[in-house]
């Protein structure tokens, strides 16, 4: 049995990777989250109530586990919070990634980590292969950066895998991502702006555990992009929520960035070369269309 211990598990992707390790055989699984766990099915796995920013607490959670992998998805992850409290982001971002990555250093474990499409400024004016230049616009993407760079120089056996605007459905938690929030304004008759200048891939979070999970089973090394396939304007998303749940679109409003007012910098064109991740550890590739149906067939089951 290997010991697999996943990081942020009441988030939305820890969540959906208890869920996948769980149908897998040969794993013993360790969820670490803060309070109470989030997930409705509460067996076969063991969860942990820690804040993970206690180096103390965690190094001893993590010694008396002694993991052979640790899933790190656990972050501060809303993007003008950061902004705004730029050492607590740090704090989680940054140093609690290079507390663990001197763990996994002193105990040989490998670790998967989580990273963003804003490291990258979205001036390019194409997509972005793994190796192109960061250069992050606001403090979140900056956080991210250096947790990159913190594992890379560590030397330890790791696979980063960065994403973009991720959404899907989670138990227990009222925290939106832009398909829910989408659905919900329509359905709730709420008029909502959204921008035309952000252009993105968005990401399933089913999609991103299975990547995960394939990184792990063809033992990835390195950096990888995990996304949909196209480049659309988040308000394009935004009509395509309207189409596949046949909600009225007159409530959509298109706006540019600069309108919403937002505390934090947003890059403008964000899409991710899949051909690494394809090829390496044979990512599916799907449009945000396809999965969406998917994303609407699991609501509809609800
Ligand atoms: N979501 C996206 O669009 C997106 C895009 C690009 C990259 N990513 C990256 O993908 C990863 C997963 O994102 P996600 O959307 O699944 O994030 P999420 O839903 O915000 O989940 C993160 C989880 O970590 C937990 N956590 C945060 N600080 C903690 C602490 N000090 N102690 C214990 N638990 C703590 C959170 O607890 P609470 O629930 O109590 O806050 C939350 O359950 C992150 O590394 C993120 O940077 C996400």
């Amino acid at each position: 049995m290997k010991k697999v211990v996943i990081t942020g598990s009441n988030g939305l992707l820890g969540q959906k990777l208890v869920k996948l390790f769980l149908s897998k055989a040969g794993y013993e699984i360790y969820a670490l989250s803060r309070g109470p766990n989030r997930l409705h099915d509460k067996k076969g796995y063991t969860y942990i109530n820690i804040d993970l920013s206690d180096d103390r607490t965690l190094d001893h959670c993590l010694s008396e586990i002694g993991p052979d992998l640790i899933i790190h998805t656990a972050a501060m992850t809303n993007v003008d919070a950061c902004e705004l409290d730029q050492v607590l982001c740090d704090k989680m971002n940054v140093e609690l990634v290079r507390h663990l990555t001197s763990f996994c250093k002193k105990h040989q474990v490998r670790l998967i980590h989580l990273s963003t499409d804003f490291i990258f400024d979205g001036t390019k004016g194409d997509i972005y292969k793994e190796e192109d230049k960061p250069n992050p616009v606001n403090h979140y993407g900056m956080s991210k950066l250096k947790s990159e760079t913190v594992i890379r120089e560590a030397g330890i056996d790791h696979a980063i895998l960065r994403t973009i605007l991720v959404y899907g459905l989670v138990d227990g938690n009222d925290r939106s991502n832009i398909v829910l929030w989408v659905k919900k304004s329509l359905e709730d008759k709420k008029h909502i702006n959204v921008v035309t200048d952000q252009l993105r891939m968005p990401t399933l979070v089913d999609d991103l555990a299975e990547a995960c999970w394939l990184a792990v089973k063809h033992d990835a090394k390195g950096v990888y992009h995990v996304s949909s396939s196209e480049l659309m304007s988040i308000y394009e998303i935004a009509l395509a929520v309207a189409d596949v749940f046949g909600l009225d679109k007159k409530y959509i409003h298109p706006v540019g960035t600069e309108a919403l007012s937002l505390p934090a910098k947003r890059p403008w064109s964000t899409g991710f070369d899949l051909n690494k991740s394809v090829k390496e550890i044979n990512l599916p590739s799907y449009s945000f269309i396809e999965r969406l149906q998917v994303f609407k067939d699991q609501v509809d089951k609800l």
